[in-house]
């Protein structure tokens, strides 16, 4: 790898990676745990996450859109094994119906109108193709909703030419165990459910998992736990790190007391200071909203984000270190083992899904795989 030119790595851990999803793989047995990849596995890169997952038994797969699912397969190629399925949840836009069968994708089928187009699509092909069947159980963003649902059961014909794979919902609040609308979503979805005892079901997604087996039907669907993010609030965190990002200084300077740092003054020193800038900004997805909150860390030292963070730049408060270790292109840790995802997410006011689909492009990605 040309490290001398890179001015930020981002450390991509596929064995963590895979060692997350048998995490939750044993947390589920008998039910099969799939693994969510929508947003280009959450950024951090569709092509070798499911590669690193497909090796290691993972036969399941989602992504949102039908424009990822082809990038996806085509990206993947011939080594896509036969018994690999690939879900889309949106479902395909009216006419990209032919695409997404053309493509090997299983549309999640999110309305009357979804289903239609893709019966219709099955009397042309004459033969009753695969699709999952989302129902709306508290979300109310995708999926029918129970009177849709009522509508649909009614007709005689209602899954002519649907070969139902899945009945998917999403749970609104499942990182907050104390949260009432989980228990009531599992009434909603097992109401619906029994009407198509046959069909597969899936509701849990990564924090649904630790809610308990009555969540975790045939199939549970998790993303962020696999790439480390915390899956319940205020509980220590399961998961395996997955991300590091190493930044390398660009120059220090020393500032008097009383002289600011950064755009619009947002910092003065309270005291004569040294000041780093480090070669990360928000075009890299450190958030422009962990400006004076946030820690990059030297040496094991956690240091002050002072000042706003910049499009490529971000200040730190680094007096506390030797001067004679401040060489230019020093590395200093933006994100570790003590300052992960979780801890910025935090600081920044955000969430760890935030902080992961912000990455950006611009860090050399290095993947760690030795399995
Ligand atoms: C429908 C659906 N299922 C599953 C997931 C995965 O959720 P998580 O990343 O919380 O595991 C998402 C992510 O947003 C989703 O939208």
């Amino acid at each position: 790898m040309r490290l001398h030119t890179a001015a930020a790595i981002l450390t991509i851990d596929l064995n963590a990676l895979v060692a997350n999803w048998r995490l939750l793989s044993a947390q589920v047995a008998p039910a099969r745990c799939a693994a969510v990849v929508k947003a280009n596995a959450y950024g951090l890169g569709a092509n070798r996450v499911v590669r690193a997952l497909l090796g290691a038994g993972c036969r399941e797969f989602f992504v949102a859109l039908v424009d990822e699912g082809i990038e996806l397969r085509e990206a993947i190629g011939q080594d896509w094994p036969s018994d690999a399925r690939l879900h889309v949840l949106h479902g395909p836009m009216p006419g990209a119906e032919q695409d997404c069968l053309a493509h090997g994708l299983v549309p999640v089928l999110n309305s009357l109108s979804q289903i239609e187009n893709w019966q219709a699509l099955a009397q042309r092909s004459g033969r009753p193709l695969p699709a999952a069947i989302q129902v709306d159980t508290g979300m109310a963003r995708l999926g029918l909703s129970a009177q849709s649902f009522a509508k649909l059961l009614d007709r005689p014909d209602a899954l002519a030419g649907i070969l139902p794979t899945l009945l998917v919902s999403h749970l609104v609040s499942a990182e907050d165990p104390s949260a009432p609308i989980n228990e009531l979503q599992l009434q909603r979805f097992e109401a619906m459910r029994a009407h198509l005892p046959h069909v597969q079901a899936c509701l849990a997604n990564s924090s649904g998992v630790f809610l308990g087996p009555a969540y975790h039907f045939d199939l549970v669907r998790p993303g962020a736990a696999l790439y480390g993010v915390a899956p319940i609030i205020g509980q220590s965190n399961p998961m395996r790190r997955v991300v590091r990002i190493l930044g390398r200084m660009i120059q220090w300077r020393d500032v008097a007391a009383g002289e600011a740092v950064g755009y619009n003054e947002t910092w003065i020193a309270p005291r004569p200071s040294r000041i780093a800038t480090v070669s990360v900004g928000y075009a890299d997805g450190y958030l422009r909203s962990a400006s004076n909150r946030a820690c990059l860390r030297f040496d094991g030292i956690a240091l002050r984000v002072v000042g706003r963070v910049s499009m490529d730049t971000v200040t730190v408060d680094v007096t506390a270190v030797d001067p004679d270790r401040l060489t230019p292109g020093a590395l200093f840790d933006v994100l570790d083992d003590v300052q992960d995802i979780n801890a910025l997410a935090q600081q920044a006011g955000t969430n760890a899904y935030e902080i992961l689909t912000s990455l950006g492009t611009r860090y050399r990605r290095h993947y760690l795989h030795d399995l």
